[in-house]
């Protein structure tokens, strides 16, 4: 049986493109999606169709871009600045985003400074029927086409448009909020329709599929049934397929040359302390403030902890064109400022911030030389970086600290201390607890969460995926 050919749709290409003169610079763009998708490698010939984070005005520069990208298995879509504007910083990450993550829709003041809700409603649309006409140009009877994440929920509508007998799955990979906060959304119905025209629609967890289903059933009418939802005999097949990571990936950068003298190289500066850890993109939905509020409670609590700890930050910077993101970043660096300022003797200071990203090899040493990690999202569709700790840890089989709202509480809860991240002196004594916590109590905890980890890799998640999507439209045809 010759390989199953996908082609995956997603707003983020896996590199991002600077331009450099005549010549194209490429690095590996930072996120749970695209590092769940690198790694899947196996069953498929991939290609992937989505935007390389960059204005190109001239043919030019598409061209020597494309091919640039072609050599990654990667075809562009080209949105130029206003589009970018209107439908990224817009629609996607200042409407759909802090919605679906239980923030609410912006203030009026906040639209009206930028453009209505509808101009962006209609770039929206404008883009994602760009992106169906990229996807149109790859292609070919039998392929599989794999549309992700809520910057595409109308791709769908105008793929099936085009060619009603293409096979089209849709997955999210944040959460689908309840029903009473996506029913605030003006234009719901038209979002939901455009999604339902999908074969199959997958979310990380049941509660977020239950989500779904009950937003469909009580704004369109629709029927809610345990396979998905149905409409006049038409079934959107709707389950969760919870995400994971390339644990092999981790476990053999350790190995290396590279990652080793990092990791000692780390271990010296770090000396006589412990380490603690935060990665995450500066979002506001990783309670970067809650968990350092949390940390300074730790330490007026705890005086003799105060030279033997440390937290270190990376925040890696996102979306920094959208207001709240700058807001937020300016939050943050006043609070690491104070803590610092309050605590911080002449030779260190308890919290070490990097507004940056790190090189894969530079996390996985970071990773495996900490000795407790501190996951404090508000609400994260899964969040990978709980699942990229665990795997490094198998040396030092540290704690986890882990929000229970994020999607990851669901599998990694037996193992980890879960907190609600909202309440700074839980967290401050869940700090406490994971950093006293008894070597057999941490390698218990540990062995759970190596083994779910490496176990749900990304891989198995989108064998399923596209197997469940075969088989529903078998089933589909066998039903007409
Ligand atoms: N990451 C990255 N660059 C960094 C630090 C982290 O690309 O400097 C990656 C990290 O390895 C993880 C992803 O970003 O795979 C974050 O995924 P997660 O699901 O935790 O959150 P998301 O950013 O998707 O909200
Ligand atoms: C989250 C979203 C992804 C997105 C990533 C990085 O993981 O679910 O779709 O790619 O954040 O955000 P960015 O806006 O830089 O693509």
């Amino acid at each position: 049986r010759p390989t199953q050919r996908l082609l995956v749709v997603a707003n983020r290409l896996p590199v991002s493109a600077t331009r450099k003169g005549d010549d194209w610079h490429l690095e590996l763009s930072a996120g749970g999606l695209v590092s769940a998708l690198l790694g899947v490698k196996q069953n498929f010939e991939t290609r992937w169709i989505g935007w390389a984070g960059v204005n190109v005005p001239d043919e030019h520069g598409q061209q020597t871009l494309a091919a640039a990208l072609a050599e990654n298995g990667c075809f562009p879509v080209w949105l130029d600045d206003d589009t970018v504007d209107q439908y990224y910083n817009g629609y996607c990450n200042n409407v759909l985003w802090p919605l679906f993550h239980y923030i609410g829709l912006p203030q009026e003041d906040r639209l009206a400074a930028t453009r209505s809700l509808q101009t962006q409603f209609k770039a929206y649309k404008v883009a994602n029927e760009m992106f169906a006409r990229a996807v149109y140009s790859q292609y070919q009877e039998g392929d599989v086409v794999w549309c992700h994440d809520y910057h595409l929920m109308f791709l769908p509508k105008f793929l099936k448009d085009m060619n009603s007998q293409m096979k089209v799955g849709w997955f999210l990979h944040t959460p689908f909020p309840s029903s009473e906060i996506y029913r605030t959304l003006p234009l719901r119905s038209e979002l939901l329709k455009a999604v339902l025209t999908a074969d199959l629609i997958g979310f990380h967890t049941y509660d977020y599929a239950r989500h779904f289903v009950s937003a469909c059933t009580r704004i369109l009418g629709v029927e809610g049934t345990p396979e998905g939802v149905e409409d006049q005999g038409k079934l959107t097949r709707v389950a969760a397929f919870p995400i994971g990571i390339d644990p092999q990936r981790f476990i053999e950068a350790l190995e290396t040359d590279v990652v080793k003298s990092h990791i000692q190289e780390l271990r010296a500066r770090f000396a006589g302390r412990k380490v603690m850890l935060g990665v995450d993109r500066l979002d506001m939905i990783k309670g970067i403030p809650q968990k350092l509020l949390a940390f300074e409670k730790f330490l007026e609590e705890n005086i003799d902890w105060r030279d033997k700890v440390i937290l270190v930050q990376i925040a890696v910077p996102t979306r920094t064109d959208v207001y709240e993101y700058q807001r937020l970043t300016s939050q943050v660096h006043e609070i690491v400022g104070r803590i610092n300022g309050r605590f911080g003797t002449l030779t260190t200071v308890p919290i070490h911030h990097l507004d940056r990203s790190l090189a894969f090899h530079e996390l996985c040493a970071v990773y495996a030389i900490t000795d407790v990690a501190l996951v404090t999202s508000l609400r994260d569709g899964m969040n990978l970086v709980s699942y990229e700790f665990v795997a490094c840890q198998t040396q030092k089989k540290g704690v986890l600290i882990l929000s229970e709202f994020a999607g990851a509480a669901q599998s990694l809860g037996a193992g980890a201390i879960l907190v609600n991240p909202w309440n700074v002196s839980d967290v401050a004594m869940s700090i406490e607890d994971a950093l006293t916590m008894k070597e057999a109590e941490r390698n218990e905890r540990h062995r759970h969460n190596f083994m779910h980890v490496t176990t749900h890799t990304a891989q198995a998640w989108a064998d399923t995926f596209v197997s469940e999507l075969n088989d529903t439209i078998v089933e589909a045809e066998l039903r007409t």
